[in-house]
């Protein structure tokens, strides 16, 4: 397995690009399976977890080519869809689940697995199916598979999420275009990449209304039709890559970055003593001098501050001046990078789905282990601030939502190389 091995102490300077968003592009490649007609994202990013989905659709039928280097995905679900997601394929990746509300919309039938995915907490799908439930779906779990049946399709409903979830809210969303009458979602996700799906199946023919407050009003329509369509900026690889600056020191530039997506972050970053401030291009950020503040986080969903960057804010506030109480709200098990903190130097306490990290000076560079997506990027970062070298083991995790880490970061002067293994 790869390793990558960080020297840390330089500071970062220049510009590093912002890829198109790895969340949106997992919902939005599904919502090719609402249409006959083809479906074309660009702007998509060069990740692992891209081609799973690849596999998983063009296992369902689909039709799914990469062009321009990954960049453009070009995908058609004009010929016969099977409606079997298969667990070899859906067991690598929870975001699978998101061809259950499509396969369900366009076949009135519907076979998905259980997913698996990164090993945070129990994240059941209890949501998912209570929300197509309510839009008459009939949903059972038999051998580890949901089957899902809507014979005589599936009919507007008012469905209000008891707990704010992205990936229910996008099922259901894709699932209330093509059924019969109005459908109003409550309380359902606000993140950016929920307003991307909207608009993207807009422009294929869809009538959603969003009200900004966590209300989507979805008017059936009888067939939707082919659109292209840019995938939003990832403002979680945005926010980890201003932490970069943040932490080892110096001043970067993120590409197409825009504050909208993660004001909330933004906003912990200030208190911090971090400089963030909107270019033409994108956002800067700069630390120059002095250490940087212990400042108080809560995961929440958006607009709060985004348990994606959780890990990754931990890193920095390891060698703030004072202590930071984080308080992950999202996940029940979040926490696995503070022990691999720890062994970097760190002083972090962690009790239920609280963490308390009092600033130490500096990390030092130790042997270190990534255990999920987010947790690996953090160590990272926490090594391009510590004294000596630093080898993080199982990078494979990074692979499904960062592309080119060794290389943005190398561009902005970091000491950085990945080590097949
Ligand atoms: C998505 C993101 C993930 C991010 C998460 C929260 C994708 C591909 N992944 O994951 O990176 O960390 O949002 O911002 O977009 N829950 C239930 N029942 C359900 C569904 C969820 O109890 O049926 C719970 C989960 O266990 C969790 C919370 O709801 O505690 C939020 O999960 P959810 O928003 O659904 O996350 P995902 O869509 O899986």
């Amino acid at each position: 397995m790869d390793s990558i091995i960080v020297n840390g102490g330089s500071a970062l300077n220049g510009q590093i690009p912002i890829a198109g968003a790895k969340n949106a592009c997992l919902t939005l490649m599904p919502a090719t399976l609402l249409s006959e007609e083809p479906l074309t994202l660009t702007n998509a990013p060069r990740l692992s977890d891209i081609k799973t989905m690849t596999a998983l659709l063009a296992s369902l039928g689909a039709e799914v080519q990469s062009l321009q280097d990954g960049q453009v995905i070009a995908m058609s679900s004009h010929g016969e869809i099977n409606p079997v997601a298969d667990y070899e394929i859906v067991r690598k990746m929870r975001a699978s689940n998101l061809v259950l509300g499509p396969l369900l919309a366009r076949m009135g039938h519907a076979v998905v697995s259980l997913p698996g995915g990164c090993a945070i907490g129990a994240r059941p799908m209890d949501l998912h199916i209570d929300a197509l439930t309510a839009l008459g779906a009939e949903i059972e779990l038999k051998d580890g598979y949901l089957h899902a049946n809507a014979p005589k399709g599936l009919k507007g409903a008012v469905y209000e999420f008891p707990l704010v979830s992205v990936g229910a809210t996008e099922n259901a969303l894709m699932a209330a275009t093509l059924a019969k009458g109005t459908t109003v979602l409550k309380n359902a996700a606000r993140e950016p990449e929920i307003g991307d799906l909207a608009k993207c199946l807009r422009s294929m023919g869809a009538q959603i209304d969003d009200d900004g407050k966590g209300t989507l009003t979805i008017e059936g329509v009888d067939r939707l039709h082919g659109a292209t369509h840019p995938v939003v900026t990832d403002r979680i690889e945005l926010g980890t890559y201003m932490l970069a600056p943040a932490i080892a020191g110096g001043e970067v530039e993120l590409l197409g970055g825009r504050r909208d997506l993660l004001d909330a972050f933004c906003v912990k970053l200030e208190e911090a003593g971090i400089d963030v401030t909107e270019t033409d291009k994108g956002l800067k950020v700069s630390r120059m001098n002095g250490r940087i503040r212990a400042v108080d986080v809560v995961t929440e969903p958006f607009p709060g501050f985004p348990t994606d960057l959780q890990a990754q804010m931990m890193a920095l506030l390891c060698t703030a001046e004072g202590k930071s109480v984080l308080e992950e709200r999202i996940f029940e098990n979040r926490f696995m990078h503070a022990p691999e903190l720890t062994r970097m130097g760190a002083d972090i306490e962690v009790h239920g789905g609280t963490a308390t990290v009092t600033g130490v000076e500096r990390l030092k560079g130790a042997p270190v282990m990534a255990t999920d997506l987010r947790a690996s990027v953090s160590l990272i970062l926490a090594g391009l601030a510590a004294e000596g070298e630093t080898v993080v083991s199982r990078v494979y995790h990074l692979d499904r939502g960062y592309e080119h880490v060794v290389g943005k970061l190398r561009g902005v002067g970091a000491s950085i190389e990945r080590i097949k293994g």
